[in-house]
């Protein structure tokens, strides 16, 4: 009997598949297309302890192979979260990562407080990366002292396990990702998009209100790859791999690079089921190799 189960430190999934935070909603809005729960889990778009409305639009943009975006974090703060969201994602059985974005340690801290009161959630993923507002964000992950102390100030708080979301804007990836290792970081999620832009000539006008945003989709897939090869290889912590995943295949690269699991994100606005057929596809693969999902990870990497 082949399996698909990844353990992630002590979190076991029942596939190597999660959808990405921002790209899936808050997981509930996905079940009128197919059963989310048979998704390795979901991380919720980026929580803050309050409410944002985010950037003013024009917010995404289609690039070639990609999209950019400068969402800016809108998202219905951690208390609605927890009220309205999540007892539906805990009935339905649903592994749920709560993404978490602040701007000080103070506010990390309470966030990851507030959400290891509630069952249900099972990792918190901290947003240390996104390239689309003015504080916070990508200030935390660019500097491997200021990454190490958000990871130590949440896992200080909480019994959940710790997740860090990497930005390759970080200049030295692998330094950040040891820094968060030693800091008690259970896992790495990598990576987050990259700044980019787009002008309308019509107009004569950058496409976004940002001017910039952050690009994902498959144009980001080769420099996803590459970070984490390098993070994998740096790091004995699980590494969970994002960036322009939209099949099967794509996810087996990041799985042989040494991935233990893979997020689907820009994927799921060109098909709602893109993440469930990615599973499928992880899942075919094994069957036809007659080997299970962990006979996988890191295979590229032997000599
Ligand atoms: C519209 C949009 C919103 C996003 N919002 C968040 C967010 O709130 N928190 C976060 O950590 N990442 C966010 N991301 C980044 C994605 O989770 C992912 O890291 C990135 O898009 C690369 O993966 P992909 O190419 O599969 O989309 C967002 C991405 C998009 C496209």
């Amino acid at each position: 009997m082949i399996s698909q189960r990844v353990k992630l430190g002590r979190l076991e999934l029942r596939n190597p598949v999660l959808t990405a935070s921002g790209c899936f909603g808050y997981g509930v809005e996905f079940d009128d297309f197919f059963d989310v729960h048979e998704l390795g889990g979901i991380c919720t778009k980026g929580l803050s302890l309050l409410p944002r409305l985010g950037n003013p639009p024009r917010r995404v943009c289609e690039t070639p192979s990609g999209m950019l975006n400068a969402i800016g974090l809108a998202n219905i703060g951690v208390e609605a979260f927890c009220r309205e969201k999540l007892p539906v994602l805990r009935e339905r059985g649903i592994t749920v990562v709560a993404n978490v974005f602040a701007t000080s340690l103070d506010d990390f801290a309470e966030l990851a407080r507030r959400l290891d009161r509630e069952s249900g959630v099972h990792a918190i993923e901290i947003n240390v990366s996104c390239p689309n507002v003015t504080h916070g964000g990508i200030e935390f992950g660019r500097v491997p002292e200021l990454a190490a102390q958000v990871t130590a100030r949440v896992r200080s708080v909480t019994s959940l396990p710790v997740w860090v979301k990497l930005s390759p804007e970080a200049g030295d990836v692998v330094a950040v990702a040891r820094a968060c290792e030693a800091a008690g970081a259970d896992a790495l999620s990598a990576i987050n998009t990259i700044r980019g832009m787009s002008i309308d000539i019509e107009r004569r006008r950058p496409r976004l209100a940002n001017r910039t945003g952050g690009l994902s989709g498959p144009a980001l897939r080769p420099i996803a790859l590459r970070v984490v090869w390098e993070v994998a290889g740096a790091v004995s912590i699980p590494v969970i791999a994002i960036g322009g995943i939209t099949s099967g295949s794509d996810a087996l690269e990041f799985l042989m690079a040494g991935a233990s699991a893979v997020q689907v994100g820009t994927a799921n606005f060109a098909d709602p089921c893109a993440a469930k057929k990615v599973a499928d596809g992880i899942r075919e693969y094994c069957e036809r190799h007659a080997c299970n999902v962990t006979d996988v990870i890191g295979a590229a990497r032997h000599p």
